[in-house]
C-alpha cells in the first residue's frame, strides 16, 4: 500500500521495453572506463579540494593519565604521579585547563615506559617480551571472501602492538590501499611498494643463473631496466614513517596488482625461481627482522601471487572471518585452497630436490588461527558454536565484538585506538577496548609462545 492509500505494484512490474530500452543509452566500450576514470578523478580533486581528502599529514591524539596507567604503563596513578614529580626530566604532559588532567603524546608514554622499564620493579612487566637474538615475526591476515575484517584487524593489531611497547612495521599487500590509507600512507606507484622487492629477487636469481649460463660458455639472459633498476633498491627506500611513532609503512596502491600479472611471465621464465621466498628473503637481507619486533601483512581478498608471498614469509597466520554460514562455508574453501596451492608447491620442490639429493621443502607456520570478527552475541552465538565445535583450537577462542565505534570513526580516525575516549560514553568506550584488547591479547599468547619456542630451540641448539 503506498502511503496515500492507493495499492501500487512493486517497481519491477510493468517496466515498458521501448523506454527501458531508450534509457539504456549506447553500449559501453573500453574507451568509456577512460572517461569514467577522468570523471572520478576530476571528482576526486574537487573533494580533495574541499578538504574531504582521507590521506594527507594526520596526527595522532594524545594520551591522558588515566589511559596511561590504566592500558598502557601498569603502574597505579598515584605511584605515576610520584614518579613525574621526582623526575623533572622526564615528560610531564600538559594540561587544558589548570590543574585538568595531563595529556601525553604517544613518543613521551614511550620514553616514560623506558624510564620504568630501566628503573621500575623488574616484577612488573613495563617493557613487553622479546627473546634477545630472535628475529622479527611476521604476521599474515588472509582470507580470499572479502569484507571480513582483515584489514581492520591487522589494523588495530598493529595499534595494540604499537602501544603494548613493540616497534611495528605494517606492510600492505592489497592493491586497493586500505592499509595505507588508515596509516596515512602517500605511494606514488608500484615502485614505492613492495613490488621493487619482488623484482630485485627476482633478478638476483636471473644473475645467478646467467653466471651458470656464463661458465657452460652459453650466453646470459639480459636484465631488462625494471630488473636493473630493482637491483638498486632495499627495503628501507620503500618505508614510511606514519603519525604513529613506533609504526612504519611499506604501502600500496593500484599499481601493485601489476605485481599479479608480471610475476607469473617471471616464473615461466626461470622456473628455479622460488616466488614464494621473495618477501622473506627481501625482508630478511635488508635487516627488517633485527629493526622491527613484529611485521603485520594485509592481504587482499584473493589467493593470488601477492598472498602467497605474504603468507609463506608469515609465521603467524590469521583468518578472520564472521560467524555467518557463508563466511564459515568459504573460510573452509580458502582453507583448501591454501592445501592445494602449499602442497602443489612443495610436490614440485620435493621432487626436484629428490633428484638434486637435496632437502625437500615444507612450509610450517608457528601458528594458524582463524578469529570471528564482527561477532554479535545476540544473533551468532549458535552459529559461533558450532564452528568452535567443528574447528577447535584452530577458531581463536576469543570472538572479536562487532562495535558501532569502529564504524563512527570519523575520517580522520581510524579504529578505536585512534578514538579520544572523551568522544563516547564511557562504557561503551570500554566495552569497545575490551574487544580489541582481548583480540590482541589473543594474539600475543600466539606471539610470545612462537618466540619462546625459538629461544628454546636456540638454547638446545647452543648446548
Ligand atoms: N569488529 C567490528 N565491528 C564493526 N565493524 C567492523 C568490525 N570489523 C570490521 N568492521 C567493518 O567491516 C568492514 C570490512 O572490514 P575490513 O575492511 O577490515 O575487511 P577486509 O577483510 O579487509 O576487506 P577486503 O576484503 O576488502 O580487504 C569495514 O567497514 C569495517 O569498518
Ligand atoms: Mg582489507
Amino acid at each position: 500500500m503506498r502511503a496515500d492509500g492507493k495499492g501500487a505494484l512493486p517497481p519491477y512490474f510493468n517496466i515498458d521495453p521501448d523506454q527501458a530500452q531508450t534509457l539504456l543509452g549506447a553500449s559501453a566500450t573500453t574507451a568509456d572506463f577512460q572517461h569514467i576514470a577522468q570523471a572520478c578523478a576530476s571528482g576526486r580533486a574537487d573533494l580533495a579540494s574541499r578538504g574531504l581528502e582521507q590521506t594527507g599529514a594526520r596526527e595522532l591524539r594524545l594520551f591522558s593519565t588515566w589511559e596511561i596507567t590504566r592500558y598502557l604503563i601498569p603502574v597505579a596513578t598515584g605511584h605515576f604521579r610520584r614518579v613525574l614529580k621526582q623526575n623533572p626530566d622526564l615528560p610531564q604532559g600538559r594540561s587544558e585547563t589548570q590543574g585538568g588532567a595531563k595529556w601525553f603524546t604517544l613518543d613521551e608514554v614511550l620514553r616514560l615506559r623506558a624510564f620504568f622499564g630501566s628503573e621500575g620493579s623488574k616484577a612488573k612487566e613495563y617493557l613487553p617480551y622479546r627473546p634477545a637474538g630472535q628475529n622479527a615475526k611476521l604476521v599474515a591476515v588472509a582470507n580470499f571472501k572479502g569484507g571480513v575484517g582483515k584489514t581492520s584487524t591487522a589494523a588495530h593489531l598493529a595499534m595494540s602492538a604499537a602501544l603494548d611497547g613493540y616497534k611495528v612495521l605494517v606492510i600492505d599487500l592489497d592493491s586497493q590501499g586500505s592499509m595505507t590509507s588508515i596509516f596515512g600512507g602517500s605511494v606514488e606507484d608500484e615502485w614505492q611498494t613492495v613490488f621493487p622487492l619482488i623484482a630485485r629477487h627476482y633478478a638476483s636469481h636471473l644473475r645467478g643463473e646467467n653466471q651458470r649460463r656464463l661458465d657452460r660458455g652459453e650466453a646470459p639472459t639480459p636484465l631488462d631496466d625494471t630488473l636493473s633498476d630493482a637491483l638498486e633498491i632495499r627495503a628501507p627506500d620503500l618505508i614510511q614513517s606514519t603519525h604513529w611513532p613506533n609504526i612504519d609503512l611499506i604501502g600500496a596502491q593500484l599499481n601493485l596488482y601489476w605485481a599479479e600479472f608480471q610475476i607469473p611471465v617471471w616464473r615461466m621464465a626461470a622456473r628455479g625461481w622460488k616466488l614464494w621466498d621473495a618477501l622473506t628473503d627481501s625482508l630478511a637481507q635488508d635487516g627488517l627482522l633485527d629493526r622491527y619486533d613484529i611485521i603485520f601483512l594485509d592481504t587482499p581478498p584473493a589467493l593470488g601471487y601477492l598472498t602467497i608471498n605474504g603468507l609463506a614469509a608469515a609465521d603467524i597466520l590469521l583468518v578472520p572471518l564472521g560467524a555467518s554460514f557463508l563466511e564459515f562455508d568459504s573460510t573452509g574453501r580458502f582453507f583448501d585452497m591454501l592445501h592445494a596451492t602449499f602442497g602443489s608447491i612443495e610436490e614440485a620442490e620435493n621432487l626436484a630436490a629428490r633428484a638434486l639429493g637435496r632437502d625437500g621443502l615444507a612450509f610450517e607456520w608457528d601458528a594458524v588461527r582463524a578469529v570471528v570478527t564482527r561477532y554479535d552475541g545476540t544473533q551468532q552465538a549458535e552459529l559461533a558454536a558450532l564452528m568452535q565445535a567443528y574447528l577447535g583450537p584452530t577458531l581463536s577462542p576469543h570472538r572479536q565484538d562487532f562495535t558501532a565505534l569502529i564504524g563512527q570513526a570519523g575520517e580522520q580516525v581510524q579504529g578505536i585506538y585512534e578514538a579520544d575516549y572523551r568522544d563516547f560514553n564511557r562504557e561503551t568506550y570500554v566495552r569497545g577496548r575490551e574487544t580489541f584488547d582481548a583480540t590482541y591479547a589473543a594474539f600475543k599468547q600466539l606471539l610470545v609462545g612462537a618466540w619462546r619456542q625459538d629461544e628454546l630451540a636456540a638454547q638446545q641448539a647452543a648446548e
